[in-house]
């Protein structure tokens, strides 16, 4: 049995991660999963793992050192996968305190744990936006220097430093992906690919920023989970991994996408006032996981981004629920003077 600590859980992708790990496999793994359960976390996500006995839920904050050393000691942890994070580049941009807390102090207690009681794998949830940006040409690949630009990047790029620098000076059996922008279920509607689908559903206009060109290269989430799985089992030691499915786009292409599917008019789109610091081009090299791991994108953009637009079609109660709360001050906040 392994002992997996797996934290930020009840995200978009830590969820998609533990559901499908739980139903496609692995009754040798032990799930425990620590999520603090901020905005942007939601045990619904998690009913698909719910009940199952090697699956337990921890409402827990990862900055919380006691409480991480007692987790470690009762589920006798050996292996840790971290999820946990604030991780919307507009939030950071509104308030970063809680991006440093969670995202550099949060990965620390986590590593000075598993350096305590001995972890034998640490993979560390990271992203492709630690490189910064691209210009028209080029991609990102592991030996790119990271130069991040927003502060969630910035707290993401520190803790990776930290990371590595437990396994230089410690030894720490560590591991790093670092992977481009998912979509899939549950993804959290502040983010481009839900906002754009929830805005056109209600005739709302659709927030466009800058010119609309700014591109990232989308992958599905359940490929990043994959790979994800695939490198914490044969991932090297000290490496890092880039994960991307070669599938760039600029942003206005997807907003046109999904109006086209919903059958609704470009005329929602809006263009509106740019992101401060906005990174203008992402994209991913993931040479190395094919190469060496035997990894490869098993979903096409254009079937996968179909089948999440009829996720949210049929999901609407889940998002209903999360447009309903604190996410109104949120998009009152970050939209209207735009
Ligand atoms: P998310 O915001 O949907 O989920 C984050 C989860 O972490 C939530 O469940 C939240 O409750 C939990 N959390 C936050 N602070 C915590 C704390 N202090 N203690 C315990 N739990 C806490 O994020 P996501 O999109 O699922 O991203 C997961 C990870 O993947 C992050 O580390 C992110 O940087 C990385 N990543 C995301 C993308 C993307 O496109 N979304 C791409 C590459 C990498
Ligand atoms: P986002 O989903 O926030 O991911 P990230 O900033 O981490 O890449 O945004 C994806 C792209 O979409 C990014 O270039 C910003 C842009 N965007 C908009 O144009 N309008 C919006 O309302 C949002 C949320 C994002």
């Amino acid at each position: 049995m392994k002992n997996i600590l797996v934290t930020g859980g009840a995200g978009f992708i830590g969820s998609n991660f533990i559901n499908h790990i739980l139903l496609e496999k692995r009754d040798d793994y032990n799930i425990v999963n620590l999520d603090k359960l901020t905005y942007a976390g939601n045990l619904e996500n998690l009913r698909p793992s719910e009940g199952k006995k090697n699956y337990h839920f921890i409402k827990g904050d990862i900055t919380n050192s006691d409480l991480v050393n007692y987790i470690f000691e009762k589920f006798k942890i050996k292996y840790v996968i971290n999820f946990a994070a604030e991780s919307h580049v507009d939030r950071s941009i509104l308030g970063s305190e809680i991006f440093y807390r969670t995202n550099v102090i949060g990965t620390n207690v986590l590593l000075e744990a598993a350096r305590r009681f001995e972890a034998e794998k640490f993979l560390q949830v990271s992203t492709d936006e630690v490189y910064g940006s691209l210009g028209e040409e080029g991609l990102f690949t592991e030996q790119t220097p990271l130069s991040p630009n927003s502060p969630y990047s910035s707290s993401k790029a520190a803790a990776d430093m930290m990371v590595l620098a437990f396994h230089h000076t410690y030894g720490m059996p560590v591991v790093i992906t670092r992977c481009s922008n998912n979509y899939g279920s549950y993804q959290f509607p502040e983010k481009l690919i839900p906002l754009m689908i929830i805005n056109a559903l209600h005739n709302k206009k659709l927030p466009v920023y800058g010119d609309g060109m700014n591109v990232r290269d989308w992958i599905y989430v359940i490929d990043h989970n994959k790979a994800i799985d695939l490198v914490f089992e044969k991932g090297r030691t000290g490496e890092v991994y880039n994960i991307g499915a070669s599938n760039e786009m600029p942003n206005i292409k997807i907003v046109k996408l999904i109006l086209n599917h919903l059958k609704k008019s470009d005329d929602l789109i809006q263009f509106v006032q740019d992101r401060p610091g906005h990174d203008r081009r992402y994209a991913i090299n993931s040479y190395k996981i094919q190469n060496e791991l035997g990894w490869k994108p098993t979903y096409t953009f254009e079937s996968a981004i179909q089948q999440t637009i009829e996720w949210y079609l049929q999901n609407k109660n889940w998002w209903e629920r999360i447009i309903s709360g604190e996410y109104k001050n949120y998009y009152e906040l970050q939209y209207k003077n735009r």
